[in-house]
């Protein structure tokens, strides 16, 4: 074994150990709320997996990468794969699919162990230009096939884009396809003329903003619901919320754990970004306690039910 395979054993054993010690997955299990299967059996980090609607296993927790280039980017991903990650997002319009392959490379960690994500730019849309982008974004990335790929945001000719994903798909290029910020309506258009359904709507989705009808909406579908923004980007002063500081102060844990460990209670896959290896190590600890009912009550009330991001909508 060489060193860098070591290390990543060691993080693996100590992840492992820490988790079992704990009680993992604490009463997550059988939960009525969730939008998939979330499996018992763990993936090789101790992060749980959920079964995705055509039987693909996808971590219930991810990195994400928006805003990270260059060597930051490629530093922050090789950590976070080095630390326990599994899944990583990126997109083509971060502009740092190079650097997100190279930190893959750098980690060490087997391709069959990860769960890369993707996503397809509006000015990409249609039938053609989604088979050149996803192409595109294949070399970018290093890899030969994706495990995730979705339309980013529902713009332009997005039923010439799914039906390319669909190819894509059936061809074992993409292992599952989806969307993400599409609302009700726009997913239900899709639904209408789609042959494979979407397994994921990543939408935001955070404190502040639940999301409440897309969430059931998506759990009516089986259509699994994912996280952007988990933190709002600390926006709306979310680190420093009372009500979320005061859970945390009862667990001996951070405002940023407990925001994680609610939604994975709910059954929402979230990819916190972190260009921090403290951060990133955090963000990673949220199995080994568990939110109570008047717990996941106080947060439900902290919805505005109004975006943190309206320069995006
Ligand atoms: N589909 C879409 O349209 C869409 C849109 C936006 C984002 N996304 C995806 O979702 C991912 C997550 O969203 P996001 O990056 O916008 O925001 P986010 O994850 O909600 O927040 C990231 C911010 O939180 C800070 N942070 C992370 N961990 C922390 C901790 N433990 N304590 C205190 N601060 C912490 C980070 O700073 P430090 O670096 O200092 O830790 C960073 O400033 C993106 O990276 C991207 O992959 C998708």
């Amino acid at each position: 074994m060489n060193s860098e395979n070591q290390k990543i054993e060691i993080n693996r054993r100590r992840f492992l150990q820490t988790t079992a010690a704990a009680g993992i997955y604490l009463g997550v299990f059988g939960m009525p709320n969730l939008f998939g299967n979330v499996l018992s059996d763990k993936n090789a980090t101790g992060i749980p997996d959920v079964k995705l609607n055509n039987g693909l296993k996808m971590p219930m927790l991810g990195f994400g990468t928006y805003g990270l280039r260059g060597d930051v980017c490629q530093e922050s991903v090789a950590t976070a794969l080095t630390e326990g990650y599994r899944l990583v997002d990126t997109a083509k319009i971060y502009g740092n699919e190079e650097a997100v392959g190279k930190g893959i490379k750098q980690s060490g960690v087997n391709r069959k162990e990860l769960f890369v994500t993707s996503k397809l730019w509006v000015d990409d849309a249609g039938y053609e230009n989604t088979k050149k982008g996803f192409e595109e974004t294949l070399t970018k990335l290093g890899l030969d096939y994706l495990d995730l790929y979705l339309i980013h945001r529902p713009r332009g000719d997005v039923k010439g884009s799914w039906k390319a994903m669909e190819e894509l798909y059936k061809a074992g290029k993409i292992k599952a396809i989806g969307i993400s910020n599409f609302d009700s309506k726009q997913m239900a258009d899709l639904l209408s003329y789609a042959e494979v359904k979407p397994a994921v709507n990543q939408i935001e989705t955070h404190a502040f903003y639940q999301e409440i009808q897309a969430y059931n909406e998506l759990k009516q579908h089986h259509i699994q619901m994912e996280a952007w923004a988990p933190f709002a980007e600390g926006r709306n002063g979310l680190f420093t919320n009372e009500v979320l500081a005061k859970i945390a102060k009862k667990h001996n844990k951070t405002v940023a754990q407990v925001n994680l460990r609610w939604h994975f209670q709910r059954g929402i896959v979230a990819i916190p970004r972190s260009s921090q290896k403290a951060h990133i190590v955090e963000n990673l600890n949220i199995f080994d306690f568990k939110l109570d009912h008047d717990e996941m009550s106080a947060i439900e009330k902290l919805d505005l039910n109004k975006t943190q991001f309206p320069e995006w909508s």
